[in-house]
């Protein structure tokens, strides 16, 4: 179990308006990113860690093995650019292998998931 966000999760429930917010981004990353990534820095599974994802250069991290496409993307990955990769990964990083992963139609879903991915580095 991952201790340091359950720290956060408490305090954040404590003080934070924006705690359920942040608990519906957690549930939707469970759902829908957490059988290939951890938010935890070097715990790299079937996909890269997303700890500090955004403000990251795309297909960045040394110790990943990532496709070529997502090396030379050349993206650094911000709010707009991961909305879109979500909903959409080949449209963003065409021949990118995040597979098999459908894509995330709902746009408030991919906002709390968002959310979640910044407020979890
Ligand atoms: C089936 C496994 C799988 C699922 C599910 C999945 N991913 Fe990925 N993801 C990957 C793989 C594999 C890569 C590496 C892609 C490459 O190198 O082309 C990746 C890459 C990424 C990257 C680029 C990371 C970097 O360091 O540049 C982001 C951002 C990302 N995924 C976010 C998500 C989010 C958010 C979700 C859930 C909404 C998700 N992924 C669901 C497997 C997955």
């Amino acid at each position: 179990m991952n201790t340091r966000f359950f720290a956060l999760g408490l305090v954040g429930g404590l003080t934070c308006p924006l705690a359920l917010a942040q608990d519906d981004g957690q549930t939707a990353f469970n759902n829908s990113c957490r059988t290939c990534h951890t938010m935890k820095e070097g715990d790299n599974r079937q996909g890269p860690n997303l700890a500090g994802i955004v403000g990251r250069k795309a297909g960045s991290l040394p110790d990943y093995n990532y496709s070529s496409s997502m090396k030379q993307s050349g993206i650094t990955w911000d709010e707009a650019n991961l909305d879109q990769f979500i909903a959409n990964p080949d449209q963003v990083v065409r021949g990118n292998s995040m597979k098999p992963y459908g894509g995330i139609t709902d746009a408030a879903q991919r906002k709390t998931i968002i959310e979640f991915l910044k407020s979890g580095d």
